[in-house]
C-alpha cells in the first residue's frame, strides 16, 4: 500500500505547484462538517504534472476549477488523497468536503475536546480536513470563516486578525478571521466552544498593543493566571535576548483537555493542553508550575522560530524544535535556577533520549527516513537536537551566536528552510566553521568520550587524553568524528582554586597538558553539560568527593555525585549483599549541611532514575536494579537519619520564604521525606504531612512517599484525595498516576479495577498517560515483574489505543521496543508481546513503523 512506504529526506523534490491564498469556510457540525475551501493554485515549473493533493478519512462533496464543476471522471480518489490531471499554469480550485468530528478519537484534523471544536494539523492533520498540498514548503494567506451555533459556540476562533463576523439564520453566527502572513498549513487553526476567557495585553518594544486572551474551560479562570504571567514573561525575554518582537495585533491560547501532546503552536492562536495551562497552588504542583512556564514559552518563541521561518520539510523538524527547546530552556534557567534547570534538562536526555538512541527507532537529530511522521516528535529531534544547538552557542559564544540568529532572520524571514541554512547562518555571522560540527545531524547514536589523565611531578604537567568512540563503542574515524566542546576546569587539589577552558576536541582522540600543577589536579569535565555524550572516565571516590564539594559548575557538582551513587547502584546490582561504605554516609551529611541553595541540595540527594541506570548496565536485570535502588535509599535513610529528619522539620517550619526560596524549601523538604518514609515511623509522619499539606506539592509528595512504600493508610488516604478532587480533571490524573505506581503484589488486580473506574476514559489522552503510562513508568518492580503481566498489560492497553487514538499507542510502545536494554528472560517476554502486536490486523503506520523496527 502506498500509505505505508517510507520516505526519505534524499528524495526532496520542490512541490508541482504552489498556493497562494487560501479561503476556508467551516460549516460546523458534530458528524458532519461542512468544508469549503478555494485556493488560487499555481504550476511551479515547466512540466505537466498533475496536481496531487493530500487528503484523508474524507467525504469529498465537489471539486471546481475555476467556474467548472469536475465529474468524478476528471479527477482520481485515493484514500489517501485526490489527483487532478490539470493542464492550466494558473487557476483558483474549490473544494467542498465533509468531515466528523465527533468520532475523529485519533485527536488529528477537526475533533471535539469536550463540547468544544478544536484542530490539530502538525504533522500531517489538514489532509484530514481538506484536499491540500499537505507539507511545509507551501505557504499561503489563510482567510477562515466559522459558522456554527451561537449558543453552544459564542467563541469561534482561527488564525490572524478577526476581519468580520454576523448573526445568521437558525441561531447560528459566524466570525471571519484573516492571517496577514503566509503559512503552511500545519499551523492552521481552529477553535469553536463556551469559554471563560482571561484578558491582559502587551505593548511591545516595536510599540505594538498586543490583545492577549487564553480561553479556558467554563469556572477555571483564577487558573490561568500563571500562565499570563508566563506568556508576558516570555514576550519580554526575547525582545531583550534575540530583539524578536510579536508580531500580530492579537495572541490567544485555548486550553482543551483532549490533547496528544503538550501544545501547538498555531499562528496567533496556540492550542494547548490544559495541563500546560491550568494551575493554583491548591491543585498543581510546583513541577507543574515550572512546566507551564515553559511550555507557554516555548509556543510563543515559535512564532519566530518555527512560523515566521518554518522548515522545507519534515526531516527538519529540529530546525525549529531543537532550537525552541534551547530557547525555552534558557528561558527556564533565566527565570528559576540555572543549575537545577540545566540538570532537570540532563536527567530527561540521560534517562530517555539515551534509550531511544541506543533502540531500534535511533534516528539522526535530522531524520532521513520515515513512514509515519508523528513517530518523529521525539526527545532526540527536540532534546538532543536543542544540545545540539546549544553546542553552537557554547562555540560562538552568547554574542555570536545572536549575531547568527539576526542573520538567519535577516535571510529567511517568511521562508520554508533546512537545518544546514541555520548552521550556515551561524557559521557566516561568526565566522566560526562548523563543517564538521554539521555531522551531528545526520549521526545517530550517544557519543561516548574515553577520558584518560597523568600527572608528572617532575615536570609539573597535566595530561588528559580525550578520544571519541560511536554508539557501539569503536574510536571514531577522522571521517567520522564529531566536532565536540568540552568545558572543563582544572581544580588544585590543595587550595581548591579552579581553572576552567573550553576544550575542542575535532579529532578521534586528543591530548591536553597543563603545566604548573605542583600536584595532581582534579578535573570537573564536561561543565553545565557542555555535550550529549557519555563519559566513560573512572575518577576515584574521592576525586568525586572533592568535585562534589569543590567544583565551580553546579552541573559537575551534581554530577559527581550522581556519578558515584551510580557506582553503588552497579555493585550492588551485581551482588546484592554488597557493603555499601560508610564514606557515603559522611560525603552526603556534608552535603545536606552544607548551606547551599536547597532546591540544588534536593537535587543533590535524589538517586538517579532507573532509566538512567538502566542505560549504563548492559542487560540489566530490572528487578535486580529495582531492590538496588532500595538498598540504596534505606542505607542513606538510616545513615542519614538525624540530619535528615532535621533538615525536614526545619524546612517544614520556614515561613516568609519569597516564592522562588519557598519551591526549593519544599523540593527540598520532600527529598527528605521520601527518605525517611522507608524507615519505621514512616505512617505518622506520611500522614502528618498530609493532613497539614496546604499546597499539592506537599500532597503529593507525602501520597507518593505512601505509595512507593505501600503504607497501611494507602487507600483511605486515595480515597479521601479522590473525594476532594474528583471534579477537577488534571487532579484526577494525578489521582490515577499514584494508583498505578503502588507497590503492591495485587496492583494487576487494582489497574483493571482502575480501568473500569468511572473516571476512566481510554479515549482522553492526558487519562491514559496517567494510568498506563504511569504504571509502565513509575512502578518497575511490577511493570518488569518476572511472570511478564506487566508486558501483557501494556500490550493489551496498546492494541485498544491502535483502533482509538494511534499517536498515544505509538508513545506508550517505547519501553517494549527498547527490550534490549534488559536481561534475556525479559527479552524474550517483550519480544513476544511484540510480536502479538504485529501480528493484529488493521495496525496503524505508526505503530507498524515501530515494530517493524523493533523486530526486524
Ligand atoms: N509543535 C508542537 C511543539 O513542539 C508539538 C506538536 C507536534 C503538537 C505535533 C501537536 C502535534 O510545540
Ligand atoms: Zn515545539
Amino acid at each position: 500500500m502506498s500509505e505505508f512506504t517510507p520516505r526519505y529526506l534524499a528524495d526532496y523534490q520542490v512541490s508541482a505547484f504552489t498556493i497562494s491564498t487560501i479561503d476556508l469556510t467551516f460549516e460546523l457540525d458534530d458528524t458532519a462538517t461542512k468544508v469549503t475551501s478555494v485556493m488560487s493554485v499555481k504550476r511551479q515549473g515547466s512540466g505537466e504534472e498533475p496536481l496531487v493533493l493530500d487528503g484523508e478519512h474524507l467525504t469529498l462533496l465537489s471539486v471546481k476549477i475555476d467556474q467548472c464543476l469536475l465529474s468524478a471522471s476528471d479527477y482520481y480518489l485515493s484514500a489517501t488523497g485526490l489527483e487532478i490531471p490539470v493542464r492550466a499554469d494558473e487557476f483558483q480550485l474549490t473544494i467542498v468536503t465533509e468531515i466528523n468530528p465527533q468520532d475523529n478519537t485519533a485527536l488529528e484534523g477537526l475533533f471535539k475536546s469536550g463540547d468544544a471544536f478544536c484542530t490539530q494539523c502538525e504533522a500531517e492533520g489538514f489532509r484530514r480536513i481538506t484536499y491540500y498540498l499537505d507539507r511545509p514548503d507551501v505557504m499561503a494567506v489563510f482567510t477562515s470563516k466559522v459558522i456554527a451555533d451561537k449558543i453552544k459556540y459564542p467563541y469561534l476562533l482561527s488564525n490572524g486578525n478577526k476581519i468580520a463576523s454576523g448573526e445568521l439564520d437558525n441561531g447560528k453566527h459566524f466570525v471571519q478571521w484573516h492571517d496577514p502572513f503566509p503559512k503552511p498549513c500545519y499551523l492552521f487553526a481552529l477553535v469553536a466552544g463556551d469559554f471563560d476567557l482571561l484578558q491582559d495585553s502587551y505593548l511591545t518594544s516595536e510599540n505594538r498593543e498586543v490583545a492577549l486572551e487564553i480561553f479556558v474551560d467554563k469556572g477555571n479562570l483564577a487558573k490561568a493566571e500563571h500562565a499570563m504571567a508566563s506568556l508576558k514573561n516570555a514576550m519580554a525575554w526575547d525582545e531583550e535576548t534575540f530583539s524578536l518582537a510579536y508580531d500580530l495585533d492579537i495572541y490567544m491560547i485555548v486550553a482543551v483537555d483532549f490533547f496528544n501532546m503538550g501544545a501547538m503552536e498555531n499562528k496567533g492562536l496556540n492550542v494547548f493542553n490544559s495541563k500546560y495551562v491550568l494551575a493554583d497552588t491548591e491543585s498543581a504542583t510546583d513541577v507543574d508550575y515550572y512546566n507551564i512556564e515553559a511550555v507557554i514559552a516555548h509556543e510563543y518563541f515559535h512564532n519566530w522560530t518555527g512560523n515566521r521561518v518554518t522548515c522545507r520539510d519534515w526531516f527538519q523538524l529540529s530546525l525549529k524544535e531543537g532550537l525552541t527547546v534551547f530557547r525555552d530552556q534558557q528561558f527556564s534557567g533565566d527565570m528559576n535556577s540555572k543549575t537545577v534547570s540545566r540538570i532537570q534538562n540532563v536527567r530527561v536526555l540521560r534517562s530517555q533520549q539515551f534509550a531511544e538512541d541506543a533502540g531500534p527507532m535511533a534516528h539522526p537529530i535530522r531524520p532521513e527516513k520515515v513512514m509515519e511522521m508523528n513517530n518523529f516528535y521525539t526527545l532526540t529531534v527536540y532534546e538532543k537536537g536543542s544540545e545540539v544547538i546549544r553546542m553552537i552557542h557554547t562555540l560562538l559564544g552568547a554574542e555570536g551566536f545572536a549575531k547568527g540568529m539576526a542573520l538567519y532572520f535577516e535571510r529567511f524571514d517568511g521562508m520554508a528552510v533546512t537545518c544546514d541554512d541555520f548552521v550556515n547562518a551561524m557559521a557566516d555571522a561568526s565566522k566560526v566553521d562548523l563543517t564538521q560540527f554539521k555531522r551531528w545531524y545526520s549521526q545517530s547514536g550517544t557519543p561516548h568520550l574515553k577520558v584518560s589523565e597523568s600527572f608528572d611531578p617532575e615536570a609539573n604537567l597535566y595530561h588528559l587524553t580525550i578520544s571519541q568512540h560511536n554508539q557501539a563503542g569503536e574510536l571514531s574515524s577522522p571521517q567520522s568524528c564529531l566536532h565536540i566542546p568540552v568545558k572543563m576546569e582544572l581544580i588544585d587539589a590543595d587550595s581548591g582554586i579552579g581553572q576552567q577552558q573550553l576544550l575542542e576536541l575535532t579529532a578521534p582522540e586528543q591530548t591536553w597538558t597543563f603545566e604548573h600543577y605542583q600536584a595532581k589536579p582534579v578535573v570537573a569535565l564536561l561543565e553545565d553539560f557542555s555535550a550529549p555524550v557519555k563519559v566513560d572516565f573512572e575518577q576515584t571516590d574521592l576525586a568525586l568527593e572533592v568535585l562534589m564539594l569543590a567544583a565551580s559548575d553546579g552541573f559537575c557538582r551534581w554530577d559527581a555525585g550522581q556519578k558515584l551513587l551510580s557506582r553503588y547502584l552497579h555493585k550492588l546490582v551485581l551482588e546484592p549483599g554488597y557493603a555499601l561504605p560508610a564514606s557515603l554516609i559522611t560525603i552526603f551529611s556534608k552535603i545536606l549541611q552544607k548551606d547551599s541553595d536547597p532546591a540544588f541540595t534536593a537535587e543533590q540527594l535524589t538517586l538517579p532514575a532507573f532509566g538512567e541506570v538502566v542505560d549504563q548496565i548492559h542487560q540489566v536485570d530490572p528487578l535486580a536494579l529495582v531492590n538496588a535502588l532500595k538498598t540504596l535509599k534505606g542505607f542513606l535513610a538510616k545513615g542519614l537519619q538525624e540530619p535528615l529528619s532535621a533538615c525536614y522539620h526545619n524546612c517544614a517550619e520556614k515561613t516568609a520564604l519569597s516564592h522562588q526560596q519557598a519551591i526549593g524549601n519544599r523540593a527540598l523538604k520532600n527529598i527528605c521525606l521520601s527518605y525517611l518514609a522507608v524507615l519505621p515511623g514512616a505512617d505518622t509522619l506520611v500522614a502528618a504531612q498530609l493532613s497539614s499539606a496546604a499546597n499539592m506539592t506537599d500532597t503529593l509528595a507525602a501520597l507518593n512517599a505512601s505509595a512507593y512504600n505501600n503504607l497501611p493508610a494507602f487507600d483511605s488516604q486515595m480515597s479521601a484525595f479522590e473525594s476532594k478532587w474528583h471534579d477537577t480533571p488534571l487532579v484526577v490524573d494525578k489521582w490515577f498516576t499514584i494508583n498505578a505506581s503502588l507497590n503492591s503484589d495485587d496492583i494487576f488486580e487494582r489497574l483493571a479495577a482502575l480501568l473500569k473506574h468511572p473516571l476512566f476514559s481510554i479515549k482522553n489522552p492526558n487519562r491514559a498517560r496517567a494510568l498506563i503510562g504511569a504504571f509502565v513508568s513509575a512502578n518497575p518492580q511490577y511493570f518488569h515483574c518476572q511472570s511478564g503481566r506487566g508486558y501483557q498489560f501494556l500490550a493489551e492497553q496498546i492494541k485498544r489505543l491502535n483502533e482509538i487514538n494511534p499517536q498515544v499507542a505509538s508513545r506508550l510502545i517505547t519501553p517494549l521496543i527498547q527490550y534490549k536494554e534488559y536481561d534475556l528472560s525479559r527479552q524474550q517476554l517483550m519480544l513476544e508481546q511484540l510480536k502479538v502486536l504485529r501480528a493484529l490486523p488493521q495496525l496503524s503506520k505508526d505503530l507498524l513503523e515501530k515494530l517493524d523496527a523493533a523486530l526486524n
